[in-house]
């Protein structure tokens, strides 16, 4: 992408205008998905997960919209109930402390099978839920997690959030190679 249009995006995402996704340059906003999420996205406790870091590259917040993105894009695509995809995949990772502090603290469930149950307790706050979105939530980390999943929905969502966990860590990696090798080149030149 030419470097005005994508200074350009970043300034319109800045400014609440475009809504991105991790390996995508669709604006979502102007997509059939964004208008099944748009009540949760105005939720203060969903914007909140933009203060936390996840998977080392990107926000809880991204990352949740990345789920949620291609839940619902694959979820359509195998004719599934792609809304309740979309909706639980923005909040499956509704937790708001830092993962790190939590595996420090010694504890005796593992994180992987602890979150899941607080973002589904959370989650139920923000209001109505049916089955579908409830198993995504609690089921995501599966095959971590014993207990088969319930529908096909959650096994969807299992691949996605993996398959996101991957995307968003790779992709920013050619960028970061590029900064530390200019780095490097502008260093060698002062001495
Ligand atoms: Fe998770
Ligand atoms: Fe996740």
């Amino acid at each position: 992408m030419k470097r005005e249009k994508k200074q350009e995006i970043e300034r319109l995402v800045r400014e609440g205008k475009w809504l991105k996704v991790t390996g995508s340059r669709r604006n979502v906003m102007q997509t059939d998905y964004y208008p099944i999420i748009a009540d949760l996205l105005a939720r203060e406790e969903v914007q909140a997960l933009g203060n936390f870091r996840h998977h080392i590259m990107t926000t809880r917040f991204q990352h949740c919209l990345n789920v949620s993105y291609y839940n619902y894009r694959l979820c359509r695509l195998l004719r599934l109930d792609a809304v309740s995809a979309a909706r639980a995949g923005l909040l499956h990772d509704l937790y708001h402390y830092d993962t790190a502090c939590y595996s420090h603290s010694a504890p005796a469930i593992r994180h992987s099978h602890y979150h899941p149950m607080v973002a589904l307790e959370a989650a139920e706050q923000l209001g109505e839920m049916n089955e579908r979105e409830r198993d995504m939530i609690e089921n995501h980390m599966w095959p971590v997690t014993r207990p088969l999943p319930r529908y096909a929905e959650s096994y969807v969502i299992t691949v996605v959030d993996k398959y996101c966990a991957v995307i968003e860590f790779v992709l920013p990696q050619p960028a970061r190679l590029r900064r530390w090798v200019g780095q490097k080149v502008r260093r060698f030149r002062q001495h």
